[in-house]
């Protein structure tokens, strides 16, 4: 019930966010945007990809959260049966997970190329509208790497197709392109780092060696906090390459403060709120660090 409860109000979320992106089933009347279809307006162009993305990305993070913690207890001798059959567990959904969130961050892409394109640019470096684009393997300003004709093929299935650039957009209309191609390429490097983490311990447990690579097993624990980084920067990519736009095409960012609520006040509401976030985190790590260290109930605690 849980984590239906989680999914659903994710979906909100979700659309909500995803409105935002790719606005839809509204008129504007008088400069307001007045809903005219409630489920075209949940239903974007960018909700369904961006749900999906976002709980496989959800689904990723849990994988290997029990896949680290697993590690940790065989590291320490502690709850080896226990965590032979998470660490399992967690490598197949881990990899399943992942596989699929690629695919979908692919078309996702795609998505982004159609309906918010001065996005995907920036996404992509693309300073020049071009046929047979290059596709960039790293973000400025990192040095570039270049891959002829592979943008093009990637975005149509064409590798001589026509890919529109930064240079099709008034300066003022673009996202803050560094930003917003570091974090997408941080997101898509570090994704497919994971990877290759959990289909090395897959193979790992074909050869019979899982549970004795104390090597792999550091490795695995070192990357728990990895997945949280990767949905932080996914977030990045969607809300910095909508800049400069609050509502997409309909509401610019500069524009979107309130007339009658004090600057002040929103400063201080947001100030709490940063120091709420901070407190439930610390809360959170507390609660988490002490379920671990006690371990899993009733499992017995057998040392080697
Ligand atoms: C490796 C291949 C991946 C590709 C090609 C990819 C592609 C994308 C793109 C294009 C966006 C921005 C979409 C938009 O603003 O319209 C995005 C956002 C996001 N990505 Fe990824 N992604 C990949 C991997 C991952 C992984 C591994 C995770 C999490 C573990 C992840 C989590 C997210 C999240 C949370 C967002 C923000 C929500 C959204 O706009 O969908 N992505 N991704």
């Amino acid at each position: 019930m849980v984590a239906l409860g989680a999914t659903l109000s994710a979906f909100w979320i979700v659309a909500a966010n995803s409105w935002q992106q790719t606005p839809a089933g509204f008129h504007l009347m008088h400069g307001r945007a007045e809903l005219t279809d409630f489920a075209a307006a949940v239903f974007n162009p960018s909700t369904p990809l961006r749900f999906l993305h976002a709980v496989l990305g959800s689904w990723v993070t849990a994988a290997v959260f029990v896949g680290s913690l697993s590690a940790y207890y065989l590291l320490h001798g502690r709850h080896r049966e226990f965590a032979r059959r998470s660490l399992r567990l967690a490598l197949v959904f881990g990899l399943v997970s992942l596989a699929a969130e690629v695919v979908v961050g692919d078309a996702h892409t795609r998505q982004a190329a159609r309906t918010q394109p001065e996005k995907f640019a920036a996404i992509e470096v693309l300073h020049h509208t071009q046929t047979g684009a290059p596709l960039a393997v790293v973000g400025q300003p990192l040095p570039e790497v270049l891959l002829p004709k592979l943008l093009s093929f990637m975005t149509y299935f064409d590798f001589n197709a026509r890919v529109t650039g930064l240079d099709a957009f008034a300066p003022e209309d673009r996202p803050p392109v560094t930003a917003t191609a570091m974090s997408f390429h941080a997101m898509l490097w570090l994704g497919l780092g994971l990877g290759v983490v959990l289909a090395l311990g897959v193979f790992l447990w074909w050869r019979g060696r899982l549970f004795v690579s104390r090597r792999y097993l550091k490795v695995l624990l070192y990357c728990l906090p990895i997945p949280f980084v990767v949905n932080e920067v996914g977030w990045f990519t969607a809300e910095v390459g909508r800049q400069p736009w609050a509502v997409y095409h309909l509401l610019r960012t500069e524009d979107a403060f309130s007339r009658t609520v004090p600057a002040a006040h929103v400063a201080v509401s947001l100030l709490m709120f940063v120091v709420i976030y901070i407190g439930l985190l610390g809360l959170t790590l507390h609660l988490v660090r002490k379920q671990v260290l006690q371990g899993p109930g009733g499992a017995e605690d057998v040392q080697s």
